[in-house]
């Protein structure tokens, strides 16, 4: 399907994408006063059903950044659940999907600031397209831009304008010829990736950095965290972590939506280990593909189905 095609819900309404339109003067697209959302969902063949990943963990985070921008959602966390899932079944998708929620400043006029600024709502769904191509795990570089610091953007909230720092870290890595960056804080602690946090293990341990350095709290993060706790029995530290722990660890992997699960093979031309994918990596990438494709009957909360939940089935 042509995305000119695709269904949208802007506006209030559920619209052609090609018809849904923003004006150049908009307040979100000049000034970067917008927030929004990446949500997966993952198709299961076998049972024609497409299941969303933490649908509703992902509109309280959503709740959370407007609160902070000083905007409102038009809908409760639960309306929101269900027009995603509408959304999803009006578009038929038969294949993976990655859901876009979005909320801006709408006004058309000059003059950058927060209040007495109307806000309007979108979401946009597409097909999902691979995030990463790195059968052989990332190559990454530690990045001279640093992560935002939470004084002079919010950090934990995921704000349009503050992807600019994302996209000047993953730009440098790659002209570097890196496939990713690693950015540190501003105090010189590892942050994350551009768009994914992440994770070392070191002779058994899992590592994170703590949510108060500045990193995006993710929700394929808490996810990961919660099963390497509860089906692997790792111990876990969450705590600021140094450049040289990267050079020392023996596995390190990002997680994100987009992301998933994805291994770091290394690190400012060191090895990780012997650049393979480690243990606990592959353990957890395993738990988590299970998890996603709805065989852990235990983690099936975790999943909303879009057709279960409508009459229309998949096309
Ligand atoms: C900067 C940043 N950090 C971390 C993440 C991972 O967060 P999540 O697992 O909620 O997708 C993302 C992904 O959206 C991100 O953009």
């Amino acid at each position: 399907m042509e995305l000119s095609d695709a269904i949208v819900y802007a506006g209030g309404d559920f619209v052609r994408y090609g018809d849904a339109k923003v004006g150049l003067l908009t307040h979100g697209l000049n000034y970067g006063t917008g927030c929004f959302e990446g949500i997966r969902g993952y198709w299961n063949a076998a049972d024609g059903e497409l299941n969303l990943f933490q649908l509703r963990e992902h509109f309280e985070r959503l709740q959370a950044s407007t609160k902070t921008l000083l905007m409102s959602l038009p809908h409760s966390v639960d309306e929101l659940a269900e027009l995603t899932i509408e959304l999803c079944a009006r578009n038929r998708f038969v294949g993976d999907v990655y859901i876009r929620p979005l909320v801006y400043k709408a006004a058309e006029d000059v003059g950058v600031r927060l209040t007495g600024v109307p806000d309007a709502f979108a979401i946009i769904a597409v097909p999902f397209l691979p995030y990463y191509h790195a059968p052989t795990g990332l190559r990454c570089g530690v990045s001279s831009w640093r992560r935002i610091d939470d004084t002079m953007a919010p950090a934990r909230a995921k704000i349009t304008g503050t992807y600019i720092n994302s996209a000047l870290a993953k730009s440098e890595a790659q002209l570097n010829g890196f496939d990713e960056a690693i950015l540190l804080s501003h105090d010189g602690h590892v942050a994350e990736g551009s768009a994914a946090n992440l994770f070392l293990v070191r002779s058994g341990t899992l590592y994170t950095p703590d949510p108060t350095q500045n990193v995006l709290e993710g929700i394929t993060r808490r996810s990961v965290l919660t099963l390497a706790r509860v089906e692997l029995g790792v111990p876990i530290l969450e705590r600021a972590l140094d450049r040289s722990e990267l050079y020392g660890a023996d596995e390190i992997f990002f997680t994100g939506t987009a992301a998933g699960i994805s291994y770091v093979s290394s690190v400012d031309h060191r090895r990780v280990a012997d650049g393979t994918m480690g243990p606990v990596t592959r353990k957890l990438s395993e738990t988590f593909a299970r998890v996603t494709s709805g065989r852990e009957p235990a983690y099936r909360s975790w999943l909303t189905p879009v057709y279960a939940n409508r009459r229309v089935g998949a096309a």
